[in-house]
């Protein structure tokens, strides 16, 4: 495979070493206007908007992945293996499986579950446990802390369902997951099989436990900026 790939429109040297991938390209433009300086845009093919800018003068860049682990397993594939992204940080938003977990808390997923199959394609004899980079990790959870936000370190679970049949979500709750999204698993796994380094933190954007929980606007952007910053700062 070469450059340009068949998802992404940009030159070699176009990224950063590191990247921060939103679910949705409008906040990866969001990202970009409102943190980076210097923005300039790499990518729009299919509107998954990636910009490298600089913040506090170290170069970085923010591309989407779009939904789901399909979805996100193409793009951080594509930045690691054809663009020389070393890390990947995705910043996205969970259902809390966790009952101590509420709206705006932050998750850092150290591990991801999965209810998918992405990594049989490794063909491995036993089950693969996907991981966040131990440095990434242990960064963010230093900025976590300086942040003052609340925040957990832990299991996720990476669904390929979002409207689950089963409503299957919180029997993870015993295993003490901690919270529900869709991209995470693949984003390790890929990082894990081409030699990189991958964290995601996410916001809790609704609660599996509180169903009644609701967060104002104000509310949704002032924890998805304080995850924004840990993001940039490790970067
Ligand atoms: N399920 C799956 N993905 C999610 C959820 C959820 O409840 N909330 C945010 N991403």
């Amino acid at each position: 495979m070469s450059i340009p790939t068949p998802h992404i429109n940009a030159k070699l040297g176009d990224f950063a070493e590191t990247v921060l991938m939103p679910g949705d390209p409008k906040r990866s433009k969001m990202i970009a206007e409102k943190f980076l300086e210097d923005a300039v845009l790499v990518n729009d093919v299919r509107g998954v908007q990636g910009y490298t800018g600089t913040y506090k003068g170290k170069r970085v860049s923010v591309m989407a992945s779009g939904m789901g682990q399909p979805a996100i397993g193409i793009y951080s594939y594509e930045l690691f293996a054809f663009y020389d992204v070393k890390n990947i940080i995705r910043i996205g938003s969970c259902g809390s499986i966790d009952p101590e977990l509420h709206l705006q808390d932050i998750v850092i997923a150290q591990g991801a579950c999965t209810n998918g199959f992405y990594a049989s394609q490794y063909k491995l004899p036993g089950t693969f446990a996907p991981i966040a980079s131990y440095e990434l990790l242990e960064k963010a959870v230093n900025e976590a802390r300086k942040s003052g936000a609340n925040f957990k370190v832990g299991n996720i679970l990476s669904s390929d369902t979002f409207y689950d049949d089963a409503q299957s979500g919180l029997d993870w709750c015993k295993m003490g997951v901690l919270g529900i999204e869709m991209e995470s698993a693949a984003l390790y796994c890929n990082a894990a099989r081409l030699g990189k380094n991958a964290l995601c933190i996410c916001t809790v954007s609704d609660s599996l436990n509180h169903p009644d929980e609701v967060m104002t606007a104000e509310e949704r952007q002032e924890s998805l900026l304080k995850m924004i910053e840990i993001a940039l700062e490790i970067a």
